[in-house]
């Protein structure tokens, strides 16, 4: 159980923490019951998310074999780009308006769940693109009302998109990775099946555990949710809330669940991994959607918006990109040492829970401790050497850092301050790591 005492309070701080739970069902098989979930949701028009290469996979064949079973009437959209941009985003809305649908299935990875949001949104609601578009680069208005049922069936476990209302993409004119928040298009149920991951390449099967890791470690580090200002109003107390009891035990748990399955789960896995890893995914899930990341994660978006060359093994692409996960965990030895001492006992714990050797050990040892298991971890996986390893040299520090500091939400939600000249140095100390 992680450390109470962390959540001291402050003058004019948040008391209170709000718990959102997302409705999923989680088992070997679970995605043979997609037809009946659509039935129950009220849909009989459904349009089909997915990506070229999901839907060359048996997981394809099933659901649509369940939907038909039902007599639903059913579409398939198969154009998501992986990593989707603002293009993808704009033509699935435009796939999604013109088939008149009454509910929507997204099979595949976070690209394709964050497409299906996204293309249920603009065509329930449509607008100017950017009206829905986090601020400042959007101007993040409301959500003016319920989407359709949107049911989601993940193919791969890393971004628990099935759990949240967050839909991420590459801003094509501006180089730049933001998103739409609203609670509006949380999908209205997970259909989380293990068996959909078996043909995952073992690279996105490493990026997908390390991006689960990252997710747990960061909600569990982040700044108390008694540090965080109190609301004016229920209303606009924020999904990024900060550390809280309820997120602390889902954390502490996918963490020691990806320490235990990582490498035989990316090596040679076997069902049991996979289905660790998949709980993992969901339990981090569920506490990132009420804690809220922040440095790694705030960082990720430079590293990956700012990519111009780098074509990893395993993932169906024609444009360079840095892979989340990949473009996460390169960032995070260097900020977990930075940010250890700011709540040691909460690093100490995610080092223990993450495999690392923590007997005879002090508290102050926290952060050293996560970082030299994460770089042995990264190394026995094939994860790039730090930002060298996917295309950055020193000369780009100072875009990347630009580009990163303007993560505001993220960035406030870290355990300590940081200023831009301490980004620029944790961005220079991820450059290489072995
Ligand atoms: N909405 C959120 O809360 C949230 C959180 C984190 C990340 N994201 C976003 O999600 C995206 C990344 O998603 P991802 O890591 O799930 O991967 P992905 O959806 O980008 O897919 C990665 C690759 O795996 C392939 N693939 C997927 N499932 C497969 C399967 N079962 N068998 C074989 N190949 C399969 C895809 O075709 C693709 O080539 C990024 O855009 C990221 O920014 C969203
Ligand atoms: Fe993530």
């Amino acid at each position: 159980m992680p450390d109470q005492s962390y959540f001291t309070r402050k003058p004019g701080g948040d008391r209170v923490f709000s718990v959102e739970a997302p409705k999923i069902k989680f088992g070997n098989g679970v995605l043979k019951e997609l037809g009946q979930d659509a039935e129950t949701l009220g849909m009989k028009r459904v349009a089909l998310f997915t990506d070229h290469r999901v839907a060359q996979q048996e997981s394809l064949t099933i659901a649509l074999d369940s939907l038909k079973k039902t007599g639903l009437d059913c579409e398939v959209y198969d154009e998501v780009e992986v990593e989707p941009t603002d293009r993808s985003f704009k033509a699935g809305s435009s796939f999604a308006s013109e088939g008149k649908f009454d509910g929507f299935v997204s099979l595949g990875g976070g690209s394709v769940m964050d497409t299906c949001k996204a293309s249920n949104l603009y065509s329930c609601y449509p607008t100017d693109f950017l009206d829905y578009v986090n601020a400042p680069i959007g101007r993040a208005i409301p959500v003016p009302g319920r989407l359709k049922p949107h049911i989601a069936c993940p193919t791969t476990f890393g971004t628990a998109s099935e759990c949240t209302g967050i839909a991420i993409f590459d801003l094509l004119e501006m180089e730049a990775k933001t998103g739409i928040v609203s609670p509006r298009i949380r999908p209205e149920l997970g259909l989380l099946d293990p068996l959909s991951l078996n043909t995952l390449h073992p690279m996105i099967r490493a990026a997908n555990a390390f991006d689960v890791f990252s997710h747990a470690c960061e909600s569990l580090t982040a700044r108390p949710f008694t540090h965080r200002q109190a609301p004016d109003h229920p209303a606009r107390r924020p999904l990024s809330q900060g550390a809280n009891p309820y997120s602390d035990i889902a954390c502490l748990e996918a963490i020691r669940l990806v320490g235990k399955n990582l490498i035989q789960g990316v090596l040679e896995p076997h069902n049991e991994n996979l289905e660790s890893l998949m709980f993992a995914g969901m339990l981090a899930g569920i506490g990132f959607g009420n804690a809220g990341c922040h440095l790694p994660h705030g960082m990720s978006y430079a590293v990956a918006g700012l990519c111009k060359d780098y074509h990893p093994d395993g993932w169906s692409s024609d444009h360079a990109l840095v892979p989340h996960g990949i473009s996460v965990i390169v960032n995070s030895p260097a900020v977990f040492r930075f940010t250890a001492d700011a709540c040691q006992e909460r690093h100490l714990q995610a080092a223990w829970a993450m495999g690392a050797e923590t007997r005879g050990a002090g508290i102050q040892d926290g952060g050293h401790l996560l970082a030299d298991r994460l770089i042995y971890l990264m190394k026995e996986t094939g994860i790039p050497n730090g930002l060298e390893g996917v295309g950055y040299g020193s000369e780009h520090l100072e875009d990347l850092t630009e580009r990163a500091y303007a993560q505001k939400r993220l960035i406030d939600n870290a355990p300590c301050p940081v200023s831009r000249d301490q980004m620029k140095d944790l961005f220079e100390s991820s450059l290489s790591y072995w």
